[in-house]
């Protein structure tokens, strides 16, 4: 038997699973922390909360399983993507770190396409235009309003990547993760000098850039006295967490897209070639597929909105769920069923911490429109539902803008667990969604990328073929989607007709700060 230990640094938790050369889950667990929002449209962590949820649940992995330490033949990592951690020349860690769905970084974003020489300009150097949340930005936003903590800089490392130096002591990334740091060139997979000089960027700065699959260190004798594992355990490059969980979908292959709502909401799909366009509508980015690439669409809030209505409204379900010993989105779920489709003409818009895909707009705001005294808890929820599959809509349709075929979707994270999600997904998009007997999501991909680093597998794709197996379809409702078409229409108009008010909100806010 080959054991691998996929490790996923996610933006509520991490997760920690250890799979056999079938795929079957030999054991998992994960642990929660919080997300620090210290200032409108601000978004941190401290990165010692993962170490200590790496520590945690690795340690329970190794005592639920029934192998040692020592018959673990690879580690495989995957986390949040763009996020900053910034090192000092000791590598500690010098403030905390600023996160995908930050969006304090605008003026930097300027900063970084006038630099280069215009928005086409830098999508032909790094394959993507400068958006809020990407790591370059961060990097002088640090440099412009914290200069005494950019002089300390000595390293700066993705959320995982920080997690394998802790393992290992050792500075390292891979092509998937780096792409969406903007510094990397995606055409050639390595960093962008040409960016990183017009930036004035030390390169140092930035750790070796390997394939997904390849061996990029080994657990330290530290690493290993801290989490259990063996030292000398091989640590494969990883993906950042869209590419690893796309892994673990099996979308490695043209045709086959996937629809994930975690936090986020993210369509994402292979692409043998890496396209160009000029205004970078969709991220793109090398795939953990050595030698193939991917486009992808991202909805910042997509289950983080009903994740917010779950926190800050649902108490009274988390109170019921914790008696019961039932997960709360069940119950939140069956509030929802109770509303009709559309939600009785109930509108929510997910911008909750800002839009990328679309709309690349870092003041967008969440919002209920369409309340009547008729509307109840249900069609709060119900209408959080169908605005995070309407604005996956948006990406998905960007996608087939673009050519790229759309044969099946796959389905995971929140929004694949509950039917009821899953119906709405399939009617919005007009499409049957399938979702996968393994719904581990990125900490499987990166298990299999370390499954296939060890020699378990030649290759991606044949690990993914030996591994992945679809469970159920959930066809789509030609009239549910008819009525949908039209809710659509409105969901877009109701952006456009907000913009300019979600901006002078913004406005009015820091002026009274
Ligand atoms: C992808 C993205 C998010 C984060 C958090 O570009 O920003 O999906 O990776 O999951």
């Amino acid at each position: 038997m080959s054991v691998t230990l996929g490790i996923d640094i996610g933006t509520s938790g991490t997760k920690s699973l250890a799979i056999d050369e079938r795929g079957s889950i030999l054991a998992s667990a994960t642990a929660e922390y919080p997300c620090d929002h210290p200032h409108p449209g601000w978004s941190e962590q401290d990165p010692e909360l993962w170490w200590e949820a790496t520590k945690k649940t690795v340690a329970e992995v190794l005592s639920k399983a029934a192998f040692q330490p020592e018959d673990i033949a690879g580690i495989g990592l995957s986390g949040q993507m763009h996020g900053s951690v910034f090192l000092d020349g000791a590598g500690m860690v010098i403030r905390p770190a600023l996160l995908w769905n930050d969006q304090r970084t605008a003026a930097e974003c300027a900063e970084i396409e006038n630099k280069a020489g215009g928005r086409a300009a830098l999508v032909r150097m790094v394959a993507n235009p400068a958006l809020t949340g990407f790591t370059a930005p961060k990097l002088l936003w640090l440099r412009n309003h914290e200069p005494l903590s950019w002089d300390k800089v000595r390293q700066v490392l993705l959320p995982k990547d920080y997690i394998r130096y802790r393992l290992t002591g050792t500075y390292a990334t891979e092509v998937s993760d780096a792409s969406g740091t903007l510094l990397l060139d995606v055409v050639h997979r390595r960093w962008s000098g040409d960016l990183l000089s017009k930036l004035q960027i030390d390169p140092a700065l930035l750790p070796p850039c390997y394939e997904s699959p390849a061996v990029s260190a080994k657990i330290s004798d530290l690493g290993a006295s801290a989490t259990g594992l063996a030292a000398g355990t091989p640590v494969v490059g990883g993906g950042g967490d869209q590419p690893a969980g796309a892994v673990g979908n099996g979308i490695v292959r043209p045709g086959i897209v996937s629809a994930t709502m975690g936090t986020s909401g993210v369509v994402f799909a292979h692409a043998e070639e890496l396209g160009y366009d000029p205004l970078g509508r969709l991220q793109r980015g090398c795939h953990a597929v050595p030698g193939t690439w991917h486009v992808m669409g991202v909805v910042l809030a997509a289950g983080g909105s009903l994740q917010w209505f779950r926190n800050e409204l649902g108490k009274a379900e988390v109170e019921v769920a914790r008696a019961r010993g039932v997960d709360p989105y069940f119950l939140l779920s069956d509030e929802a069923a109770l509303a009709g489709l559309g939600s009785e003409g109930l509108f929510f818009l997910p911008y909750m911490t800002g839009e990328r895909t679309p709309h690349f707009d870092p003041d967008a705001k969440g919002a209920w429109i369409g309340l009547t005294v008729r509307h109840g808890r249900p069609h709060l929820i119900r209408s959080i539902m169908e605005g995070a599959a309407y604005a996956m809509r948006d990406s998905l349709e960007l996608i087939r803008e673009m050519g790229v075929a759309i044969e099946q979707i796959r389905v995971s994270g929140g929004g694949a667990r509950d039917p009821l999600w899953r119906q709405i997904q399939a009617d919005i998009y007009g499409h049957g969604v399938h979702t996968l007997q393994s719904t581990e999501g990125p900490a499987f991909g990166a298990a299999l990328l370390a499954q296939v680093g060890s020699g378990g597998f030649a290759s991606v794709l044949e690990a993914c073929d030996a591994t992945i197996r679809l469970a159920d379809e959930t066809p789509f409702d030609p009239e549910a989607h008819e009525f949908y078409n039209r809710g659509h229409a409105l969901f877009r108009q109701l952006y456009r007709d907000l913009r300019g008010s979600f901006a002078a909100i913004s406005g009015l806010v820091r002026r009274y700060q």
